[in-house]
């Protein structure tokens, strides 16, 4: 039943062998599609292009021919020809010593090319680029003809070529794929009206608030996607709809609509508003609930009002955008079985992140330790983490959720070793990963700012940095974030011959002696009074950075939270990706420098004196203000 149903649409999708790949992708509209699949070892691929010429396909570094492995074949006379390349330039890429790539079959009509041929995950030659969990860049291209000799391919142009971020290697049974929506389910649209894009900075938040209408009884959202404006495509860069779930008089921001840049000028009502319904960047797609969850609304302590921030990059300072860009919610008028809630982990998005210039590799460390403990307090079986999006910005190259228990590093909830900024997506598990109320995790974030000559602080702008990483999962507890900041007064280490005033916790460290220095603040110190270019100096800071006391934030879900001081994880045993066992290689080396030999001491320290309660919206001020003097 099943076969006669689905055959006559593969059929009129002109994709026969469709059926038998999990993944499909089409590169270029109607011209080029591909289809993969994909087990432990090795990764199959069909590319069927309009062309009775020659097909690419590579897998790049960074979206260009240098340094990528590209497989090159056509099929001439009946006869498929495929070899694996590299290209080391813009030109012709040489053929590899190592082929590495099987050709399974290879056909040809009047209109369309077909070529089938698998490869391992990690073939053990240099030559050719591993495929992992990581961000894959694909690039693609074709040509009308078929070469004449192996070295004598014809140019394909600059229209017939392209490049994609992908995950390749993505579980084909993702909610995104196989939800249905019941027939029950209904829409709310949360849309910018008209905003002027603002033309005076390249980095806009705006943020828009809207009044839910009283749902009678629970309902669940259980699918969020964006809608953009068309031709705003090239500005509308991120979404985040925050939800609030305190009480205040909605009327006074009954249609609030400002640049919130900053949120310096926020009203205190909505900077609590810090629950994320949802997150949605460049490149990344719809967000659904498996069938027995769903995100509560209706319910005491549910939201009831929603701020929609919209992150707007209009590097050409152009005043002719208007946008009404937003999202759509897809609810149901029921509960399912859990309740979902969203948490981010990571570093705290303050002056207190501080990325400075001059490294090939720097790591910041977002510890969730304690924070995790209390709010995991009830639920002794844990919970269960259904997508996690992983956030930095322009300088992170690198971005791994890490996830102890008992000293032990358990196998990444998830990584990306190749990060690409303009391609952010919920990455959704086959099964969901169960964190327990003893675990701690940690968002560890590997930047690059050797090309940099200046520091780069944490901050809401695409310039500045983040390191954060948002998980999605059931059933929900109190908590909405777990984020870790280092304290002034340890990074201001660095500069030992500075002495900085006592301080409230690390935050607005000013130097006291010696007298030429006195009065400088910590931001001035780091930009001007330590020299980056020193390598030692830099070794000392990242071991500053990684191994020092810093203060921890837990949020809860009404925007209210408190902050303890805690110490860096021990780890005794660190995890390391799987390596196919390849013959005579370099081993991979660990992603991080924080391997310790140190006896296990899981958990952090954090004595009841050293701990303050305070709310949340005390916090951001102080650290707003703190970004809003720079
Ligand atoms: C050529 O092959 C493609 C893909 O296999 C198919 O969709 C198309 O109908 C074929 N065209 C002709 C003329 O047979
Ligand atoms: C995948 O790996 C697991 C264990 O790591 C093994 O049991 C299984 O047979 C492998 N499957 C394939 C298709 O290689
Ligand atoms: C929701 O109901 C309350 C009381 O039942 C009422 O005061 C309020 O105005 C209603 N809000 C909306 C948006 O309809
Ligand atoms: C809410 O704010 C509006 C407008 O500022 C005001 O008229 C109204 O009285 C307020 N309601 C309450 C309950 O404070
Ligand atoms: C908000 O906008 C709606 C629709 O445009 C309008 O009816 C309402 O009066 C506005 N509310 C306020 C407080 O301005
Ligand atoms: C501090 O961090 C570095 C890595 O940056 C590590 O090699 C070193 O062992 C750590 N030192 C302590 C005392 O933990
Ligand atoms: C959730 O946590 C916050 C901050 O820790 C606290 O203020 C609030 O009372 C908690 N809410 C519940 C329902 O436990």
């Amino acid at each position: 039943m099943l076969v006669s149903t689905v055959l006559p649409l593969l059929f009129a999708l002109a994709v026969p062998s469709l059926a038998d790949f999990t993944h499909h992708v089409v590169l270029k509209d109607d011209v080029y599609f591909l289809s993969w699949k994909f087990d432990n070892e090795t990764i199959t691929f069909e590319t069927q292009v309009r062309t009775t010429g020659y097909i690419g396909l590579g897998f790049s570094p960074n979206g260009g021919m240098t340094g990528a492995d590209i497989v090159i074949g056509w099929v001439k006379d009946g006869t498929a020809y495929l070899k694996d390349r590299y290209a080391t330039a813009e030109q012709v890429p040489s053929i590899d010593e190592s082929q590495d790539v099987e050709l399974i079959s290879g056909s040809e009509n009047s209109t369309f090319t077909t070529l089938r041929f698998k490869r391992r995950l990690d073939t053990c030659d240099s030559k050719d680029n591993k495929i992992t969990q990581s961000t894959m860049r694909i690039i693609w291209a074709y040509h009308d003809s078929d070469p004449l000799t192996e070295t004598d391919l014809l140019y394909h142009g600059n229209v017939n070529r392209g490049a994609k971020s992908m995950f390749l290697l993505e579980p084909a049974d993702n909610p995104v794929n196989t939800v249905t929506i019941p027939n029950d389910a209904y829409t709310m649209d949360f849309i910018n009206n008209k905003v002027q894009v603002p033309s005076t900075s390249d980095t806009t938040y705006w943020c828009s608030g809207f009044t839910l209408p009283n749902f009678s009884g629970i309902h669940h959202m259980i699918k969020a996607e964006p809608i953009v404006q068309a031709g705003n495509e090239a500005i509308v860069h991120h979404f985040i709809v925050y939800a609030c779930n305190h009480q205040f008089n909605f009327t006074d921001h009954a249609n609030y609509s400002r640049d919130c840049t900053g949120r310096g000028n926020m009203p205190p009502d909505l900077e609590l508003c810090q629950q994320m319904l949802m997150a949605w960047a460049v490149g990344g797609e719809v967000q659904v609930y498996p069938e027995n969850v769903g995100f509560p609304f209706g319910g005491e302590g549910d939201p009831t009002f929603v701020l929609l921030e919209t992150h707007y990059d209009n590097p050409a300072l152009r005043n002719d955008y208007v946008d009404s860009s937003g999202v759509r919610f897809t609810l149901i008028p029921r509960r399912r079985q859990y309740d979902a809630g969203i948490m981010s982990v990571g570093v705290s998005v303050t002056t207190n992140h501080v990325i400075p210039p001059y490294y090939d590799e720097f790591y910041s460390w977002g510890q969730c330790s304690d924070c995790m403990q209390s709010a995991l307090e009830n639920v002794p079986e844990g919970i269960n983490v259904l997508a996690v999006g992983l956030h930095t910005h322009l300088a992170g190259t690198a971005i791994y959720l890490r996830q102890f228990r008992d000293g032990v590093e358990l196998p990444y909830i998830a990584y990306d070793e190749s990060y690409d900024f303009n391609y952010q997506e919920g990455r959704y598990f086959k099964e969901p990963k169960r964190i327990l109320p003893n675990d701690a995790l940690v968002t560890q974030c590997k930047y690059k700012s050797s090309d940099r000559t200046a520091v780069t602080w944490g901050g809401l702008g695409t310039r500045q940095e983040m390191c954060l990483s948002f998980l999605y999962y059931y059933p929900r507890v109190n908590m909405s974030g777990c984020q870790s900041a280092n304290l002034q007064s340890e990074m201001i280490k660095i500069a030992p011959q500075l002495t900085p005033s006592s301080n409230n916790h690390g935050y607005s460290v000013i130097i006291q002696a010696p007298s030429q220095y006195a009065g400088r603040r910590f931001t001035d110190v780091m930009e001007n009074l330590v020299n980056w270019q020193d390598d030692k100096t830099r070794v000392r800071f990242q071991a500053l950075e990684m191994n020092s006391t810093r203060v921890q934030f837990c949020q809860g879900i009404n925007g209210y939270g408190h902050v303890s001081l805690i110490q860096k994880l021990q780890i005794s045993a660190p995890y390391k990706l799987p390596q196919a066992s390849c013959p005579s290689t370099t081993t991979h080396t660990p992603t991080t420098p924080t391997t310790s030999t140190t006896p296990v001491t899981i958990g952090s320290i954090s004595s009841a004196d050293r701990t303050v309660s305070v709310t949340m919206a005390t916090v951001l001020c102080g650290l707003f203000t703190l970004l809003s003097r720079m």
